[in-house]
């Protein structure tokens, strides 16, 4: 593990870093899409970064090749220190589960776990720990999931709880790193506030960088510290930085 995930919380060094990245789907078809073009980025420790673009623009794509789930046709990646691009795939996913958790549309929880256990299973799956429930429940509670929802399955729980049950999810393992895309898509503006803010506090809590990807862009401009737009795979007004 790197220096940077251990002491993230007040070193600024990038997190993430993309350099001329390009994605290409069925190339030499005539199906071939340029999911993206050129994208140069970097994401530092603590950064709320909000990823604007209208569907098709290459936000989804954007998240992957970052988190090293896809290996871009052409650049380079940096991720919690480490270049991507070259490593072998259990490599990368090492790295990806120590350092990186999605947060999706709300329904991404599995259904037949309590909201504890799918921070149980999480903790399993990236670090390989045993999670005790005392511990997901703290979790869960610091994102206002009192604990006798945190016993319950996720068909038990309102939307707004289960959003907030995954973005609990985030943080087992302290990650420094959340991507989140679209997730407040299917959710009301006052649940979809309310889905951000505890995004927002759960990368404080983790003092995780966070990625939003959106096609709102009141939402975004409200409760990002900074929008990178994409259109057609390409970063719109140049490389933005703080
Ligand atoms: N697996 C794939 N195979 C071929 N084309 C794809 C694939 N995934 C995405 N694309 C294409 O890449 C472009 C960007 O897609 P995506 O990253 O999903 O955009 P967004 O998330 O902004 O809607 C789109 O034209 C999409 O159709
Ligand atoms: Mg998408």
């Amino acid at each position: 593990m790197s220096s940077t995930h251990e002491t993230n919380a007040v070193d600024r060094t990038a997190v993430l870093g993309l350099h001329e990245v390009s994605l290409v789907f069925n190339e030499g078809r005539p199906t071939k899409v340029r999911a993206l073009r050129d994208v140069t980025l970097e994401i530092k420790a603590t950064d709320v970064v909000g990823i604007l673009g209208p569907s098709g623009s290459g936000k989804t794509s954007l998240l992957e090749v970052a988190a090293g789930l896809r290996q871009p046709t052409r650049g380079s990646i940096q991720l919690a220190g480490q270049e991507l691009v070259g490593l072998s795939r259990s490599r990368i996913s090492l790295i990806r589960r120590q350092s990186v958790r999605f947060v999706f549309q709300s329904d991404n929880l599995v259904p037949y776990l309590t909201a504890v256990e799918n921070l149980q299973i999480m903790a399993r799956i990236s670090t390989g720990s045993k999670m005790e429930s005392a511990a997901a429940l703290a979790l869960l509670e610091k994102l206002d999931i009192p604990s006798s929802a945190g016993r319950r399955l996720p068909r038990e729980l309102s939307g707004g709880q289960q959003q907030r049950v995954a973005i609990a999810r985030a943080l087992v393992g302290r990650p420094s790193l959340i991507l989140a895309d679209e997730p407040t898509a299917r959710l009301d503006r006052h649940t979809a506030t309310a889905a951000i803010e505890a995004l927002r506090l759960a990368a404080d809590i983790s003092s995780a960088a966070l990625v939003v990807v959106s096609h709102d862009e009141e939402m975004l401009g409200t409760h990002c510290d900074r929008i990178i737009r994409l259109e057609d795979g390409q970063i719109i007004g140049g490389v933005q930085s703080l």
